[in-house]
Formats: C-alpha cells, sequence, structure tokens
C-alpha cells in the first residue's frame, strides 16, 4: 500500500533517489549532461533536501513523499507564490513507477496544502517544453497553457508556463 505524507528526515535519501532519477530519465535525451549535474548538486543534493525539510512555510511548503514498504516512490512539493496563488515547484516519481496514480496522489496532497493551510485559489507549474512525461499529466488535471517563459540562464530550456483554479 501507497502512504502519501509529509517528509521527515528519515526520507531525505528516497526523495534525493527519486528526484536524481527522475530528472535524468526526464531530461537525459534533451539537456545536456553538465546541466544534468549541476541541476542535481544544486537541488537533489542530501544536504540541500535536509534543509528543505527541516525550514519551511508559505514560500516553500516542504516535501511530501509517496512511501511504499518503507521506501520512497515519489516526491512532490511547492509554495504561494502571491496572496492566494500556490505554485507545484517539484515531482517526481521512481521512473519504473509512473502512471500508476501516484502522481495524481501528491500533487492532491500539495494542492490540499496550499488550499486548506494557506488560502490558494489557483496554483501554477512550470514544466519544460516538450516534456512529454509531464505535459499530458498537467493537462489531465486540469492545467492549461499560459505562457512561454525563457529563463535568462539557459534560453535554450523554453519553460512553459500552465495554471488552474484550485
Ligand atoms: C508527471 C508525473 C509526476 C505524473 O505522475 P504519475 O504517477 O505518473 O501520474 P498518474 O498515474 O497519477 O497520472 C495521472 C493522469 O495523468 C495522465 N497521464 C500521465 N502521464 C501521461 C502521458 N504520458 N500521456 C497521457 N496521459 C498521461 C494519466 O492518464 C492520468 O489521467 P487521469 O487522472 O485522468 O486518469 C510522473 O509521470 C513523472 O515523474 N514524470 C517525469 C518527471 C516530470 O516530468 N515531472 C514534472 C516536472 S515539471
Amino acid at each position: 500500500m501507497i502512504k502519501i505524507m509529509k517528509a521527515n528526515e528519515s526520507h531525505v535519501e528516497g526523495i534525493s533517489s527519486v528526484c536524481i532519477r527522475g530528472y535524468w530519465s526526464t531530461y537525459g535525451e534533451s539537456h545536456s549532461k553538465e546541466w544534468i549535474e549541476r541541476v542535481i548538486k544544486d537541488f537533489y543534493s542530501h544536504e540541500r533536501i535536509l534543509r528543505e525539510l527541516t525550514e519551511f512555510n508559505r514560500d516553500w511548503g516542504g516535501y511530501f513523499v509517496a512511501v511504499e514498504n518503507g521506501k520512497v516512490v515519489g516526491a512532490a512539493g511547492g509554495g504561494m507564490i502571491d496572496e492566494e496563488v500556490g505554485e507545484l515547484f517539484v515531482i517526481y516519481i521512481d521512473p519504473t513507477r509512473r502512471n500508476e496514480g501516484i502522481g495524481t496522489k501528491l500533487l492532491n496532497a500539495v494542492t490540499k496544502q496550499q488550499k486548506e493551510e494557506y488560502g490558494a485559489k489557483e496554483q501554477w507549474v512550470s514544466v519544460q517544453k516538450g516534456n512529454m512525461k509531464g505535459i499530458p499529466f498537467y493537462e489531465a488535471k486540469g492545467f492549461k497553457f499560459q505562457y512561454e517563459k525563457v529563463p535568462e540562464e539557459n534560453p535554450t530550456y523554453i519553460k512553459l508556463r500552465h495554471s488552474r483554479k484550485i
């Protein structure tokens, strides 16, 4: 059975592993090795994840995890970007466990937090242009494409901003 819960320090290794494997499996063909390694080092190191598990607030609500038999099979988290506007910042499912409904459960947990604790009425997400492992999921959840964003640090990796009412 899969349990969705707020992550704690015992989940650091599992979150890191799911995010790193998820990132490679999502972007391994479209992004350079150097870029991927830098993102992984910046965002999914044990040190950073540990900090993000202990320091959370309205802007970053902490990680939620999907756990099966003690093993992390998915992780997600978000925060508020405006008074009544939330954003999903990260979501990865173990690449061998996609399309089993785990992502839906994690998105629901983040959405519940944003609505009930922080009063969100709208939710945004950024997805890499061409990410066909991500875009159909958001479309199935009612997110609608709003605009393209060209990141200053790397203009080739265009992001698509999507939003939905929650
Ligand atoms: C995106 C992701 C988090 C979704 O989690 P998941 O557990 O695979 O998704 P679910 O099984 O809950 O699927 C939910 C819905 O999305 C739809 N869906 C998911 N992937 C799809 C695809 N590739 N094509 C069509 N529909 C898809 C399912 O049909 C389902 O629809 P329903 O709820 O109406 O039945 C997961 O696939 C993942 O880790 N992808 C790679 C990483 C990534 O792209 N993350 C997002 C970065 S912005």
